[in-house]
């Protein structure tokens, strides 16, 4: 038995002492921060070297460590079906050992190289493949000025306006956001319209989009129809998104701050078809807001508050995705499934909520749901001087809404009917 554990002794530490950056760090940095720490992306450096990972260890070491960075703001372990971005106790180790010891550089294994690029070209062309196949179309719908941001180091936020000019209701298979500047786009949130109403408060914002600083100004047609983050996995559906006719597409767009001028003219990328291409229709809305809660909504000055809803399934869906909005006050979000047979699932723990992360959490596989189960979903709110996120002190007391100085519970679902 002894010698069992010193062999084991022996192994572990012997793996511990190779940690080096083509083995082990480099696989973790592509897989979870390159996506924005890349030439011309959102992350303020390139970590897409040997010599980049390395100059910034330290300060890697502590993003990771401390949960900064990746700005995945949902916790990981109850939470099994969500996509997660967040780096495991085994990866943050290797990243701590790495460093500690010495930053140990490793032999480059070009084969593996090569098959990564080769594995993106594959899955490129899987994709087209469905698109030849299938009777679709493509319409790329671009923002019509480009926005500047004035390098004022402020975050901005613009709705940008689409007209689609669609004359019918068309089935949209796959959506794809691209900015022209993705050095400061946090997130985009695509709303569907077909009011008007953002016509009208564009023309009367004379600059490309008008400011808001929450959502679109008004409660659109269809909200959060899709969502983009800028490590967004592309999960490709079966199914389709319904687009009525005339409608625009209303893009809430998330900038960061700068200290340079910087333009951006966003696109949005829509393949689809006139008729539905399969049974599968997948429905964005909103299932949970203010009308869902018991009592009015009201956050006291100096107060902390724990808001709580529930909702109902009325029939069988599959949920696909969620996506909760609070604001700067919001502190941390619990929603939980309760089957009909008493069993609860969590669906998203979020415990360190930041507006400037929100984000559209999709499930790997679909959350099954049985007719009679309910949501419960909770949030608290700080409207202490403790919360850093406050942006004006003295606090106040907050009503329901969607100014800066409001906030939201709203919960929007993607999600389809089981018949
Ligand atoms: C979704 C985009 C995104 C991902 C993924 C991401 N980062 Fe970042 N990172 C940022 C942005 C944006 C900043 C600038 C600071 C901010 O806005 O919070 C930043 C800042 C940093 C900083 C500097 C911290 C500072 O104090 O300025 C480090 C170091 C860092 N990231 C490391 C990482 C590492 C390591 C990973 C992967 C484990 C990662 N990031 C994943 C977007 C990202």
């Amino acid at each position: 038995m002894k010698l069992v554990i010193v062999i084991l002794f022996l192994v572990c530490s012997l793996c511990d002492a190779q940690v080096n950056y083509y083995d082990h760090i480099q696989p973790i940095i592509q897989s979870h921060c390159i996506s924005c720490h890349a030439e011309g992306k959102i992350g303020p450096m390139a970590l897409d070297s040997y010599e980049n990972v390395s100059a910034f260890a330290g300060m890697i070491k502590f993003v990771t460590d401390a949960n900064i960075m990746p700005p995945w703001r949902a916790s990981q372990d109850k939470i099994v079906l969500s996509v997660s971005k967040y780096l495991s106790s085994e990866e943050k180790r290797a990243i701590k050992t790495w460093i500690d010891e010495g930053l140990i550089e490793g032999k480059e294994d070009s084969i593996a190289s090569i098959r990564n690029s080769r594995d993106t070209i594959l899955s490129l062309s899987t994709d087209m493949e469905v698109i030849d196949s299938l009777d679709y179309k493509t319409a790329v719908l671009k923002v019509d000025q480009p926005f500047t941001h004035e390098g004022d180091y402020k975050m901005h936020q613009r709705v940008f306006v689409i007209p689609t000019n669609l004359d019918k209701d068309v089935y949209v298979s796959k959506v794809e956001f691209i900015s022209s500047n993705s050095k400061i786009v946090l997130g985009c949130d695509v709303s569907v319209d077909t009011t008007s109403l953002g016509r009208k408060y564009d023309a009367m914002d004379p600059r490309s989009g008008y400011a808001n600083v929450i959502g679109v100004g008004f409660r659109p047609t269809i909200m959060n129809w899709y969502s983009w983050s800028p490590d967004d996995v592309q999960i490709s559906f079966d199914g389709f998104k319904v687009l009525p006719a005339n409608s625009d597409l209303l893009l809430y767009v998330m900038y960061a701050p700068s200290a340079k001028r910087q333009l951006d003219q966003s696109q949005i990328i829509l393949t689809y078809s006139d008729v539905p291409s399969s049974e599968l229709e997948i429905i964005s809305e909103v299932l949970i807001d203010s009308s869902s809660l018991s009592r009015p909504f009201f956050i006291a000055k100096n107060g902390v508050q724990n808001v709580r809803a529930e909702y109902e399934f009325m029939e069988d869906v599959e949920i696909y995705a969620i996506k909760p909005h609070g604001q700067l006050i919001c502190e941390s979000w619990e929603i939980l499934l309760l089957e009909v047979n008493g069993n609860s699932k969590i669906l998203l723990e979020v415990n360190d909520w930041q507006f400037k992360w929100q984000r559209k959490f999709r499930f790997t596989h679909p959350v099954e749901v049985k007719k009679g189960s309910r949501i419960i979903a909770k949030a608290r709110y700080d409207n202490t001087s403790e919360n850093i996120d406050i942006p004006i002190l003295p606090t106040k007391d907050v009503q329901y809404g969607e100014g800066l100085s409001q906030e939201l519970f709203l919960i929007s679902f993607d999600y389809t009917q089981i018949k």
